[in-house]
Formats: C-alpha cells, structure tokens, sequence
C-alpha cells in the first residue's frame, strides 16, 4: 500500500510539480477516496497507473482539481496592493515614458480569481483612467478552478473574505440569493487560461507577476526552473511578487528586494538604483 502512495505522489509531482511528504499521505487520502470509489479503483496502485496512463483526460483533471490546494481571498495580504498602487504601477508608468502605456501582468496560479479581480479592482479605483491600459492574464493548473474563475460568480461567503463592503455594491452584480458576479468592466481586463507552471510555455515582456503561494509546494528543483521562467517573462525594470512566505533570493541575483509596508516584492535588473534607495 505504501509503494502505491508513493507511486502516486511521485505520479503528481511528474504531472504537477507538487512535492508531497509523507506527513501529506492523509491529505491524498482523504481527498481521493472518492475519485476511487467512482472510478472503481481498489487503491493508490491502480489510481497512478490509471493517472499516468493519461488517456482518460477527465479523470486525470479530476486528480489534479483534488491534489491542488486553492485556498484564497480577496486582498489577501493587503500590503501587496499598496506596493502595487504606490510604487509599482508609478515606477512601471516612468518606465516606459509612453503617451498611452500598456501594462501587462500575470497572476499565476491564480486560483478562482479572487487575486486577480483584486488587483483589476484596486486599479481601477486608484487609476480609472489607466483601467483600459492594463492587461492581466491569469491562470491555474486546475480546470473547474479557472472555470470558476472566468465565470466571476462569487458566494457572499467568498465576498465576506476581504472584499471592502464598499467594492461590492460598485463591481458586482447580484445573481441570485447570496450570490454575486464581478461586473463586466473589471472582467473585460483579465483572460484566464488553464496553464501549467511545470510545462507551458510563458508569457513574456510582463511588467508585473504575481506567483504567490504556489512555490512552497515545489521541491527546490522545481522551484529553481519556476524562477528562472519568471525571470524570463518579465521585462527589464520589471515587478514580481511572491507569497509572504516564498522568496527568490536563493535562486536568482537578478532581483533587488523592495519594501513597501509589509509587502516585500522584487524588481528585475533594476537600471535606476537611485530610485530603488529613494522610494523603498
Ligand atoms: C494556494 S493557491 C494560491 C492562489 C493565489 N495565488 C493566492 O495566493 O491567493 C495555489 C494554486 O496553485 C495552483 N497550482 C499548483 N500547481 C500548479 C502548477 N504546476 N501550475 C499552475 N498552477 C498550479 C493550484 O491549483 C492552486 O489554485
């Protein structure tokens, strides 16, 4: 039984890139049991082989939706808004030095879309006139979790974790008793596509990525590839913002660290130091 679980964990990680310990065993247990009992798989041995075999798609996105954690908010870490608001979008503006600038940012591992409608909200209520200049593509290896996540309907559970009172009577649509839509200005800004960080290919030229609270999962192997693709996405002069509990330094000299309240994010290359030591 236990070679089985440990066929199946190593199983996710070919596929996903998520590490399980041991101390985990109990999660796949209880998330799987009943993708066992539907499938009519007698145990772990049976469900890897059916996993790597590959051919039956639904099953295979089935396991990954269970294995993957989607725990968000929104505004989770409410810091990192200010940074974004304050310091970023202004840097990123000064930047590019452009009459009507583009600006381009991804939320990886996105989750159901709480992050990156956060995001869409808090600019467009900082800078309503920049709104139709932002592009955020937003993505996520689970399939029913980024349907979710394009559908925009939230429960007034998912809205009482972060949304300001205020924001949901303005960005919001009701559906039906106790259910809500994010209206369709802030949803005509975001596109969200399954993607997974292990294997698709990466945006590029971004001038802000957020891959927050996805690294942890990932052995340091995984970890040093994930980083060195952001590298790569993100233009010159560029923002990256991790998970409070995440860190690049280990992996790369290419970033500064940045502070701003208690949200530290890191700039890519930075060519202005001078700015780096005045704003942080
Ligand atoms: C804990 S949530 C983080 C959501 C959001 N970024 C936040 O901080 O609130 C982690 C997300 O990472 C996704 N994920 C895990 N492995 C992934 C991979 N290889 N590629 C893309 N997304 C992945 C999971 O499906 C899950 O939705």
């Amino acid at each position: 039984m236990l070679d089985a679980t440990f066929e199946l964990m190593d199983a996710i990680k070919q596929a996903t890139g998520i590490s399980l310990t041991e101390e985990k065993i109990y999660l796949l247990e209880s998330r799987l049991s009943d993708i066992l009992a539907d499938y009519n798989l007698s145990d772990f041995g049976q469900l890897s082989k059916k996993f790597k075999e590959g051919s039956d798609l639904e099953f295979r996105e089935r396991v990954i939706e269970r294995v993957t954690t989607h725990e968000t908010r929104f505004f989770r870490d409410e810091s990192i808004f200010g940074a974004i608001l304050e310091r970023i979008i202004p840097e990123i503006l000064e930047r590019k030095q452009q009459k009507d600038p583009k600006i381009k940012i991804w939320s990886a591992a996105c989750s159901t879309g709480q992050e990156p409608y956060s995001v869409a909200i808090s600019i467009h209520e900082r800078y309503p006139h920049l709104f139709k200049n932002i592009s955020i593509t937003a993505t996520d290896i689970a399939k029913d979790t980024i349907e979710k996540a394009k559908g925009g309907v939230f429960s007034a559970f998912e809205i009482g974790r972060g949304l300001p009172e205020a924001h949901l009577a303005k960005y919001f649509d009701p559906v039906s008793k106790g259910l809500y839509r994010v209206n369709d200005e802030i949803r005509s800004i975001i596109e969200f596509k399954q993607h997974n960080l292990i294997y698709d290919p990466y945006p590029s030229g971004c001038d802000l990525i957020l891959c927050r609270n996805v690294s942890y999962y990932f052995d340091q192997q995984e970890r040093k590839s994930l980083f060195n693709k952001i590298e790569k996405a993100l233009d010159q002069d560029s923002f990256l913002i991790l998970g409070s509990a995440e860190s690049i330094s280990e992996y790369s000299k290419n970033f500064i660290i940045r502070e701003f309240g208690l949200c530290r994010f890191y700039e890519l290359n930075p060519s202005n130091f001078t700015l780096f030591i005045k704003g942080a």
